[in-house]
């Protein structure tokens, strides 16, 4: 296997499944430090002992991104403990569909504090931190990972608002 991101920190946000879960996996197998951040600890601290059994290193934080205090803390927590941050995925999303007519206004402001303002909050606080790791290397560079959607580039009918949020985290990025 190759080690082409030891010494290198990362931090994968929904990391407690799916796609999340298993990208802190891949980037531990190729060496990096993971902070694993998620609402659902047991999960997280499952996934930690796998990666740490496997000779990685990984730290779980507890967060939910959308109070922008605790996504915060979640970086800085991941800079306490590794002492830099390279590589930012942010993952964590939400995708409640339906039309628009009678909507649950509820998923809509829900998906837009995950999607949307949840990946605002850990950029914003994890930029400065990127910024000095891509500075003092090992790699010279540093990577903000940002998951959208094919929803991100086309619109389908009953997706609108989900659609609204990965078109945003593409325009963002
Ligand atoms: N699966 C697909 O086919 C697909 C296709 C295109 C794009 N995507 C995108 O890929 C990403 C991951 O999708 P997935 O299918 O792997 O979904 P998933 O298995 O449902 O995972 C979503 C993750 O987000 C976390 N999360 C949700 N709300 C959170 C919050 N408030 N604070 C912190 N973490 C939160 C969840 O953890 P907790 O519940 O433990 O907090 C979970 O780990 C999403 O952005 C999704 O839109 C997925």
């Amino acid at each position: 296997m190759t080690s082409n991101l030891t010494g290198t920190a990362a931090l994968v946000t929904g990391a407690s499944s799916g796609i999340g879960a298993a990208t802190a996996r891949r980037l531990a197998e190729h060496g990096a430090s993971v902070a694993l951040v998620a609402r659902r600890k047991e999960r997280l601290v499952d996934l930690a002992d796998e990666i740490e059994k496997a000779g990685g290193s990984a730290l779980v934080v507890e967060a939910d991104i959308t109070e922008q205090a605790q996504a915060e803390a979640a970086v800085q927590q991941a800079v306490e403990r590794f002492g830099r941050l390279d590589t930012l995925v942010n993952n964590a999303g939400l995708m409640l569909l339906g039309p628009v007519v009678g909507a649950d206004t509820d998923d809509w402001e829900r998906m837009l504090a995950v999607n949307v303002n949840g990946l605002l909050y850990t950029t914003r606080i994890a930029l400065p931190h990127l910024l000095q790791a891509a500075e003092e290397g090992p790699r010279r560079v540093a990577d903000i990972v940002n998951i959208s959607s094919i929803a991100g580039r086309v619109a389908w009918n009953g997706y609108g608002v989900y659609s609204l949020t990965k078109f945003g985290v593409n325009g963002f990025t």
